[in-house]
């Protein structure tokens, strides 16, 4: 029984043959209908969610298996107080296989050392969520075709941005990346992905507090919405929350085929302008989605198509 907590649990090998299951899920979808007949996937989220949740979901019924969960950690037992291990092994008895979203980081890992059955992270705290990173990475094969050399820039809340954390370390185990960080003082990495992920790799960096200076260097521009609800003050949140707005005017500065990312939502970050540009890929990012969840419920439930 496998749990995947960080996106460093799967191997790059794994990582490619996930991407190879959802490009044949795309391409023959039929072939993968019923492969999860009689399983079961719980959501227990208790921080909101609707790409997550719905593409986890989505995912399972699409194999053919069934879901429940909680959306609203208000309508569970931890309202009452319950503990995320009790929860956990109560609900590894209803289920096959949970995806677990939860405010407090390394939730997830604890509800793995609880669980009889494989625990998914869909994102702890401001830590890591690896399944964003398999979406993230499905699109940069679709749309750029490798991972190697290629300049990724960071740009908005490299704090508190999770799908940041856990997209520096996938990609940092790719020869000739490169990263360019932007972001204000107060949001910037933490170091405990700068150094381990960045520095002691040797990957060459830099850092920036001005998109315009930089945006005509990259292949990749990952936006993150500025995360009000890891913020212990509105004044602080308020003052952050528009520093970074990606108009059509500052599209004119990056290279034609330079693409945008992002895990969305999105609040102001990206003006709705932008959408109707060809590199905009964010939407068909939210839509791979699917089909990594799909994979990757496969993969550890270890059941294949026919
Ligand atoms: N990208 C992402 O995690 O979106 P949700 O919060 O809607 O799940």
């Amino acid at each position: 029984m496998r749990h995947i907590i960080n996106i460093l649990d799967l191997s790059v090998e794994e990582i490619e043959e996930l991407m190879d299951t959802a490009d044949d899920i795309l391409a023959n979808p039929g072939r993968y209908n019923e492969v999860c007949r009689h399983k079961i996937l719980a959501t227990l989220f208790f921080e909101p969610s609707t790409r997550t949740r719905l593409s986890f979901e989505s995912a399972m019924l699409s194999l053919g298996g069934q879901v429940l969960g909680f959306s609203d950690s208000g309508s569970s037992s931890s309202a009452k107080g319950e503990s995320v291990a009790d929860t956990v092994a109560i609900v590894s008895g209803y289920a096959d296989i949970i995806a677990m979203r939860h405010p407090k980081e390394g939730a997830p890992l604890v509800a793995s050392m609880h669980s009889r059955v494989p625990v998914i992270n869909a994102g702890d705290g401001g830590h890591y969520h690896p399944t964003q990173t398999l979406t993230d990475l499905l699109t940069i094969r679709h749309e750029k075709g490798r991972f190697e050399n290629l300049t990724v820039g960071l740009c908005g809340d490299l704090k508190f941005g999770r799908p940041v954390h856990s997209l520096i370390e996938a990609m940092s185990r790719y020869a000739g990346v490169k990263f360019v960080l932007i972001s204000p003082e107060e949001l910037k990495l933490p170091s405990f992905v700068k150094q381990e992920f960045i520095k002691d790799k040797g990957i060459e960096y830099r850092q920036s507090r001005s998109l315009d200076d930089v945006i005509g260097d990259l292949d990749i521009l990952y936006m993150t919405r500025v995360q009000k609800e890891r913020f212990f003050n509105e004044e602080d949140y308020l003052r952050l929350k528009d520093t970074y707005i990606l108009t059509p005017e500052k599209m004119k500065l990056a290279r034609p085929d330079m693409i945008v990312m992002h895990p969305l939502p999105r609040v102001n970050e990206i003006s709705t302008a932008v959408d109707d540009d060809p590199r905009a890929c964010y939407f068909r990012q939210a839509y791979y989605g699917r089909f990594v969840r799909m994979a990757l419920i496969m993969k550890l439930l270890g059941v294949h198509a026919e």
